[in-house]
């Protein structure tokens, strides 16, 4: 159901009614004595009209029809509108999101690893984030096209398939994809002929050598199979059907770069093939160029993304491109937008938005290294963390209080606390910033964390086992009664609101926000309200809240890719 655009719908014709004109400003409200949601808008609207806020306040109350969605509306402090909603209204809410009246095409490029090395931890952020947003864009019923715009093209791989060769059956060696390839470096960095045969290797990949081809293709092949491991242990939604790499795009840029001489837009400079752009300039004033090919000839990171939007836009015929990578990168998809807007690759009705994140950093406040100092191995870490919450299921004592949960259950709730808890941590903070990696907070209980939502969940399941109630018997739709009850279907109504915010800004933390204030709300009606000790209709009522808040927080957690225990 949509709160939000109903009440500002129903405010705005207000004002207009009034004579007034300006937008309701509606947001959540902060406090529950400030009722639910609160409308800020009247201050500026009666600014405008050079009238008094709270009279207006007053006759905006007056004017508005609200029968059968408020109970109460009252005015706050300089002409807040404090709105209280009606239980028989948000009733009506569903806990399952509602399919959009305007499915788009969303294309959403996330993940995208070098494949010339292992997957590090600085891939995890593009990796879960895309996904999130990629599912929450699914189930509102858009039409998503997960692209993984892996790095598997390049001068490294002359390096490493040069390496590759001299150590004949390669395959086995390639298991250790990291220590492959600062073996391959280390020989690159000392001996001068190999890193000539290393530059040939490369011509002749680019060129198309079928046998260099071939090897290449094996290389990608194992080198994937490790990223297809890691998606499977994450439960990301990423195959080999979604892996459009910059490889895939490369008989297409010289193509991309006659279109944009035929433009007009090539000037060349040092033998460059460069695009200048008016908004492109350097703090002293003078054009920079985004540079589309080199003197050599050979194309760069700008000119795949360019052909990548050439098929993005004109085969796949998206309305959106997601783009899930770090901020660092922002200068360039800055370019590449322009540059694809000024060549007519794009166009206004296409909405190219890159969604940058920041870095995740150990707890000395510096990107996140191993005690050596390298990148940690993605793989590492979920080991890690598995067995982490492997320990804290230990420590409370879980399999003792439970003797029925056997040894393979309890490894299963290992690992969906355990990467749960390291998704949960990077989802949960704004994706703008960096953000500290920490352990003990990401596995603790109290908090904005996995376990505290896991746990939510288990406790509202575990009412039905210890009650012997089917919860497929209970109505779907219950009037809350009780103000406890009430506060809890207020979020349970606020969920479509919830992910289609989601969906259009691509901040997975406020899912999270929400899922722990809904998890709050509960904690508060379990304690304040008796559920398997009340009788009839309040009985049934109160479970179907807890039903509802049960399935709430499993359609939630699915969509940050988090799985659910029904006990834990
Ligand atoms: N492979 C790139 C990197 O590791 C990320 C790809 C992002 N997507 C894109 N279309 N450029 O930095």
């Amino acid at each position: 159901m949509h709160i939000r655009s109903l009440l500002s719908e129903r405010i705005e014709a207000a004002f207009t009614a009034l004579g007034l004109e300006g937008q309701a400003l509606l947001q959540a409200a902060s406090r529950p004595e400030f009722g639910d949601y609160q409308a800020n808008g009247v201050m500026a609207a009666a600014k405008r009209a050079g009238k008094n806020p709270r009279d207006v306040a007053q006759q905006v109350i007056d004017t508005l029809d609200l029968q059968g969605i408020a109970k109460e509306l009252a005015i706050a402090g300089p002409g807040f509108i404090n709105i209280t909603l009606a239980p028989e209204f948000i009733a009506q809410a569903s806990t399952t999101p509602a399919h959009t009246d305007n499915p788009q095409c969303v294309v959403v490029d996330y993940s995208g690893p070098n494949l010339a090395k292992e997957m590090h931890v600085g891939h995890l952020r593009s990796t879960i984030i895309g996904d999130c947003i990629a599912r929450v864009l699914e189930s509102l019923g858009h039409r998503v096209i997960r692209q993984n715009h892996v790095g598997d093209w390049g001068t490294q791989f002359g390096m490493l398939l040069t390496y590759m060769a001299d150590q004949g059956a390669a395959s086995g060696s390639l298991s250790d994809l990291e220590n492959f390839y600062r073996q391959a470096k280390q020989r690159f960095d000392e001996d001068e002929a190999f890193q000539q045969r290393s530059r040939q290797a490369v011509v002749a990949l680019q060129s198309g050598e079928p046998s260099m081809l071939q090897q290449w293709q094996k290389f990608i092949d194992i080198s994937m199979s490790h990223c297809q491991e890691l998606y499977d242990r994450l439960g990301i939604d990423l195959t080999d059907q979604n892996m459009d790499g910059e490889s895939s795009y490369n008989d297409d840029l010289k193509n991309t770069v006659d279109h944009l001489a035929a433009q007009n837009l090539l000037t060349e400079s040092d033998g460059a093939q460069c695009v200048f752009l008016d908004e492109f300039k350097s703090k002293s004033g003078e054009a920079l160029p985004v540079i589309v090919q080199k003197s050599d000839g050979g194309f760069l990171y700008s000119t795949s993304d360019l052909a990548c939007l050439r098929r993005r836009i004109g085969d796949f015929k998206a309305d959106r491109v997601l783009y899930f990578v770090d901020a660092r990168q922002a200068l360039h998809f800055k370019q590449v937008f322009a540059v694809a807007a000024a060549a007519g690759i794009s166009n206004p009705a296409v909405e190219l938005v890159h969604m940058p994140f920041g870095t995740m950093l150990g707890k000395d406040n510096k990107p996140f290294k191993t005690r050596q100092g390298a990148l940690v191995k993605l793989s590492d870490l979920l080991d890690e963390a598995m067995s982490r919450a492997g320990q804290l299921l230990q420590d409370r004592q879980v399999q003792s209080k439970n003797p029925d949960i056997d040894d393979a259950e309890l490894a299963r709730l290992a690992q969906t606390i355990g990467i749960g808890a390291v998704k949960y941590a990077d989802l949960s903070k704004n994706r703008t910033s960096d953000y500290v990696f920490d352990w003990d907070q990401m596995l603790s209980f109290d908090g904005n964390t996995a376990p505290y939502l896991l746990y939510a969940y288990s406790r509202a399941r575990s009412i039905f086992t210890r009650g012997g109630i089917n919860p497929a018997t209970l109505p779907t739709q219950v009037v809350s009664v009780d103000e406890p009850e009430r506060r809890l279907a207020v979020v349970i109504a606020g969920y479509q609101d919830l992910l289609e915010q989601v969906a259009e800004e691509g901040y997975p933390h406020q899912l999270c926000a929400y899922l722990y204030e809904l998890a709050g709300r509960f904690t508060q009606f379990y304690e304040q309200c008796p559920i398997l000790n009340s009788e009839d209709e309040v009985k049934t009522r109160r479970l179907a809240l807890t039903k509802q808040t049960g399935d709430v927080l499993a359609n939630g957690l699915s969509l940050l890719g988090i799985g659910v225990a029904e006990r834990m």
